[in-house]
């Protein structure tokens, strides 16, 4: 299963001031790129207050949200409130026919992916600014290897960077 965390963060590793701020700071590009990327693989894993933030399933795609909160229920066949494991909500997705699955944040969902040992690529757009505190990409520690895949400049200052992850036998 390829799971791949797509990400925008800024030159300091921030990808929010806080836990509720809109991702409005990134540039058209990558806006574009994400839907790309999320649409192809059909299906989206985030955390309960990135959802909120966004405030509405994603159109076109699987919305998994991950929460403990069991109140929280859903009608929409594609929008699921989910309490599984990371492990759990992969198998599930790889038994349905998915063979994609975009990690989409925030810094929790990131986290709780990374020490499981799940993310195959990563994928972020570095934008030009400067948070200096707030939300890093992973809020835990982690020892990930990463071989470099590819970069490019995908708007003027915008460098969209990917990666592999590297997992030794152990
Ligand atoms: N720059 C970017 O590309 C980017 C991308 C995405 C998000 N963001 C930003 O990141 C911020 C949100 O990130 P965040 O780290 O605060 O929160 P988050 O990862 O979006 O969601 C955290 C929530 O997930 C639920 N949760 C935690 N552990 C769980 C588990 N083991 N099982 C099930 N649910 C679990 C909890 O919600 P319950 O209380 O409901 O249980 C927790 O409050 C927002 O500002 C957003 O805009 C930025």
């Amino acid at each position: 299963m390829d799971v791949i965390l797509l990400m925008a963060m800024t030159l300091d590793g921030k990808i929010a001031r806080g836990h509720t701020e809109l991702v409005n700071w990134t540039g058209k590009r990558d806006k574009q790129y994400f839907v790309k990327v999320t649409r192809k693989a059909g299906v989206v894993v985030m955390g309960s207050r990135t959802f909120d933030t966004i405030g509405y399933p994603l159109p076109g795609r699987k919305n998994i949200v991950m929460t403990r909160d069991k109140t929280r229920k859903s009608d929409d066949k594609n929008l699921v409130f989910t309490d599984q494991t990371p492990k759990q909500i992969v198998e599930d997705l790889q038994a349905s026919g998915f063979d994609q699955v975009a990690i989409i944040g925030g810094s929790v969902v990131n986290s709780l992916f990374a020490k499981s040992n799940l993310i195959t690529r990563i994928h972020v757009t570095l934008v030009p600014a400067v948070f200096g505190q707030g939300l890093s990409l992973f809020n835990t520690d982690l020892d990930l290897s990463l071989e470099y895949v590819a970069s490019r400049e995908i708007e003027a200052g915008h460098l969209l960077l990917m990666y592999k992850v590297i997992y030794h036998e152990r």
